[in-house]
């Protein structure tokens, strides 16, 4: 079954033999499409933002998958699954903390460890059929996402929200951005409040950029006004995406998101976090196990060509924080919302 996405652009794209990625790196400024035909370009791809977000990440990397399977040659065995080998592992080393990515790649593994025997050309299509099939997956669950979440939001809702968890971050509809679309479809009028998200400014670039495609009206803040808005009574709830929930609950996603959810309980504001089931991870205890990924000092040190930083200065960039469970009024995820979401309550989902 395929699902169309409800934006009028598209995040990722299979076009003849070569995947197509929306170069985010060059938003807004410039819509421009790359494509790729090797798993280690898309690799890099990931790896260097052209492709961002937990949802879009496993996309791509599964089409990374297809695109090695596409240059296998009937070559003797012990060949073909050292090359498909390698690009497994080139892809699971693009980026550390969302586990989509190696939920999604031990999916592409399990397909391809049941048709290795095959014909290349079986292989290949077997391969491809499964990274679209994920693809599609990925609209239909923010699809059935957003209908659970737009439950939570009352007409009239000023919502904040942190980074880009939109059409951008997802094969489509988005997750974060999915909840607040499918509020504005079903006839509310959400007004969304976008944290600028320093350092790589997901929030100012991509978010602001995705919601006026779609007519949503947003306002672009920075991210240290958050706290004023809330103490003045301006935000009445924070929805935000994630690249990997512990067991217990714990959230992971874009560096500044704990700031927000300590803020918001401070203010008594419903703190909801959007959640595919491939994003949580039962196999991490809690949020002090998940990987921090630590992202290049450039991204600190000033933006594109300009730097505004002092010269020498010594710089860190943890890309993501960890929220406690605690501080989650629920999870909204495609099989229902989940409120004070704990170990058990995450193992029922399953
Ligand atoms: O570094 P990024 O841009 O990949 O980080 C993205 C986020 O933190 C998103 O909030 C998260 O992946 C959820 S996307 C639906």
């Amino acid at each position: 079954m395929t699902a169309q996405p409800s934006t009028s652009f598209d995040t990722l794209r299979w076009v003849g033999n070569r995947l197509e990625m929306l170069d985010q790196r060059l938003l807004p400024a410039r819509v421009e499409y790359r494509s790729y035909d090797t798993a280690a370009a898309v690799a890099e791809g990931i790896r260097s933002m052209v492709v961002r977000g937990a949802p879009a990440i496993g996309c791509a990397a599964a089409y990374g998958v297809a695109l090695a399977a596409q240059q296998l040659r009937n070559e003797p065995r012990a060949q073909a699954v050292a090359a498909m080998d390698a690009a497994f592992a080139q892809l699971a080393a693009s980026r550390p903390t969302a586990v989509n990515l190696f939920w999604s790649l031990q999916r592409m593994r399990r397909i391809w460890e049941g048709c290795q025997e095959q014909d290349s050309v079986v292989i290949a299509r077997r391969l491809l059929q499964e990274a679209q099939e994920i693809l599609a997956e990925d609209i239909r669950i923010n699809r059935s996402m957003g209908e659970h979440g737009a439950t939570l939001l009352e007409d009239g809702a000023r919502v904040l929200t942190h980074c880009n968890a939109g059409a951008l971050a997802t094969a489509g509809h988005g997750t974060a951005l999915g909840v607040i679309r499918s509020a504005v479809a079903s006839g509310k009028r959400i007004s969304v409040l976008a944290d600028e998200t320093r350092p790589f400014l997901q929030g100012a670039r991509l978010t602001a950029w995705e919601l006026l495609q779609d007519g949503i009206a947003v306002t672009l803040i920075t991210d240290n006004m958050a706290g004023h808005m809330m103490a003045t009574s301006q935000v009445d709830a924070v929805v935000v995406g994630t690249d990997r929930v512990a067991a217990n609950g714990d959230v992971a996603n874009k560096i500044g998101t704990y700031m927000v959810a300590v803020l918001a309980r401070r203010h008594d504001i419903p703190f909801y976090v959007a959640c595919p089931l491939s994003t949580i991870d039962l196999n991490t205890p809690d949020g002090s196990g998940i990987p921090i990924e630590e992202r290049s000092r450039d991204e600190v040190l000033g933006h594109g060509d300009v730097q505004w930083a002092a010269t020498g200065v010594s710089v860190r960039n943890p890309a993501f924080d960890v929220t406690p469970a605690e501080l989650v009024t629920a999870l909204i995820t495609e099989r229902g919302v989940v409120r004070s979401p704990d170990r058990a309550k995450i193992a029922a989902l399953f």
